[in-house]
Parts: structure tokens; sequence; C-alpha cells
């Protein structure tokens, strides 16, 4: 295909042989599938709609503040190096947390490097070697999804030792390749321990999962993993290999039914004693008088 203009920088450097095609595009970038190092891999560009978007936003304090042209053109001339400046820290945040997770064997595409302003990444793929679907595009059986869900789960809690919470988890974020689930877009991904969202993040992210993999195995519907995940966090005591319920706050032991159902009988018979009690004492108290 024709050579998209952000990707020509690399293609001139050749850090990119070729590339292939361009993948269905997400919410705030464009994907294209290039041949780089002698395999497929992913290039990964932000779309034009984040700048545009920042430059209305910069355009709306113009009409307030700016009092002359000179000055105009310098914010102007800012608000490109801005705009950059920002889509730089969040490519930046993206391409280190996919070297801090692999690292910490989560599964995520392979980080081949971040050049000028373009991820280069392992491309996920199917059997046939084509781009891997995201969860979204798939119909799961029940037990896969219990599979799956349970596979998720564990790297959600591996991210969490590493210090991240993704932040964005949906089924759209997760790809299917022969091995399971992939995570993948990760600009947003927050700081565990110094952001105040975090808990509330990463009890978005499961909570997403539990109603994706629940629409093929119902019962996930009733787990409740997040709040036990970020217990465990809070206290230090939770390990990739940590064992997981799935139930917070809830009273899991069983309730023994005659032991139950004897503890209402006392009560009954005391009650009727007391009652009994006190029809004598007033029968006394009229025998009196
Ligand atoms: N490493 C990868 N391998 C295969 N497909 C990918 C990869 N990274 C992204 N994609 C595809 O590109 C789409 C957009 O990428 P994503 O990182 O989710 O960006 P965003 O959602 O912000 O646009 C994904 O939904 C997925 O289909
Ligand atoms: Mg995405």
């Amino acid at each position: 295909m024709k050579i998209p203009k952000r990707l020509q920088p690399l293609v001139d450097d050749g850090l990119i042989d070729e590339v292939v095609a361009q993948l269905m595009s997400g919410k705030e970038a464009q994907v294209y599938v290039v041949r780089s190092g002698g395999e497929l891999r992913c290039a990964k560009v932000f779309k034009e709609a984040k700048q545009r978007s920042f430059k209305q936003a910069v355009q709306y304090q113009e009409g307030r503040k700016v009092r002359n042209s000179r000055q105009g053109r310098a914010m102007a001339k800012k608000s490109r190096y801005g705009q950059k400046e920002q889509e730089q820290a969040w490519l930046n945040a993206e391409v280190d947390a996919l070297y801090r997770l692999a690292s910490a064997g989560v599964r995520v595409p392979r980080p081949h490097g971040f050049v000028d302003g373009v991820l280069l990444m392992e491309m996920i793929h199917d059997a046939e070697g084509y781009a891997a679907p995201r969860l979204d595009d798939v119909t799961l059986g029940a037990e896969e999804a219990r599979e799956h869900h349970t596979r998720v789960i564990g790297e959600v809690v591996r991210m969490l030792c590493a210090g991240l919470v993704h932040g964005d988890l949906s089924e759209f974020n997760v790809l299917l390749d022969a091995r399971g689930p992939v995570i993948i877009d990760l600009p947003q991904a927050v700081d565990a321990a110094g952001n105040n969202s975090a808990a509330m993040m990463l009890e978005r992210d499961v909570d997403n999962m539990r109603a994706y993999f629940g629409r093929f195995a119902p019962e996930l519907l009733e787990t409740d993993y997040a709040k036990e995940i970020w217990a465990l966090y809070e206290s230090g005591e939770l390990h990739p290999e940590s064992r997981l319920t799935g139930c917070f706050a809830h009273d899991t032991r069983l309730v023994d039914v005659d032991d139950l159902l004897a503890v209402i009988e006392d009560a009954r018979e005391e009650q009727a004693e007391h009652l009994a009690a006190l029809a004598r004492s007033e029968q006394d108290d009229a025998d009196e008088r």
C-alpha cells in the first residue's frame, strides 16, 4: 500500500521494509501491519483527531486570552509544540508499560522500539497469520469464556504486581491468539501506587471483563474479583500466584440449617415462657386486688 506520511521516516531509515495493510482503527490510533526486521509487526500511530481536539481546546483559550496577533502566533507555535510533547508523553507511557509488562510476564505485544512517534511492536496473529481478533469479534463457549476470564484476571493481577492498572480494559483491547488473551492499548495505564483513581480503574477494568465473559458464562456475573484483588494489593499480599476466590465481603460460610432451626425453636420457647410468666404475674396481681 501507499506509505502513510507518518511512517515515511521509518521507511527512510530502513526500520520498516514495507507497509502491508492498515488494520481496522480503534478509538485513538491508526495501526498498520508492516514488514520489519524480517517479520510482520504492527506500527501504531496516533490519529489526527487527537490533534484536532487538542487544538480546539487551545483555540478556545486563545479566544479569551490573546490580546494581539503576535501573542497569538506564539501560542499557535507553542500549541503545536505542546501537542507534540503531549502526544510524545502519551506514547512514551505506552512503550514504557509494554516493556515493563513484558518483563513481568504479562502477555502483551513485544515492543520493538519507539521511533519518530511510531510504536513498533509484535503483531499478534491468528492461526492463518492474520492480525488476531479482539474479544469483541469472537463468540465463545461457556468453558472457553471461563478459561479466558481466569487468564485475564491473572494478567490483571500480574500487571498490578508490576505496579500498573490498565485503565481502559475492555473487549476491544484484548486480542485472542492460539495461546489465549493478549492485552493491548496501554497509553493510559496508571501507576497503581501513585494514582488516586487506581482502585476505581481496576474495578472498572475487572468489571468490564466480568460483563463481557459473563455473556457466555453467566455464573461469572456473580463474581467480585476487583475488590478482592485490590484488598490483597493494599495489604501487600498480592502475588501473581495469589489464590483468588471471586468473592468479597460476602459471607461464604455454609449455614447449618438444623442448627439455625434449633436456635429459632429455642427463641420461640423462651418467648412462650416469658409470655406465660407475664400472664401468671398479671393473674397474681388481679388475685391480690
Ligand atoms: N500488536 C497488535 N497485533 C495485532 N493487532 C493489533 C495490535 N495492536 C493493535 N492492534 C489492532 O489495532 C486496533 C487499535 O489499536 P489500539 O492499541 O487498541 O488503539 P486505539 O484503540 O487507541 O485506537 C486494535 O483494536 C487491534 O485490532
Ligand atoms: Mg483500543
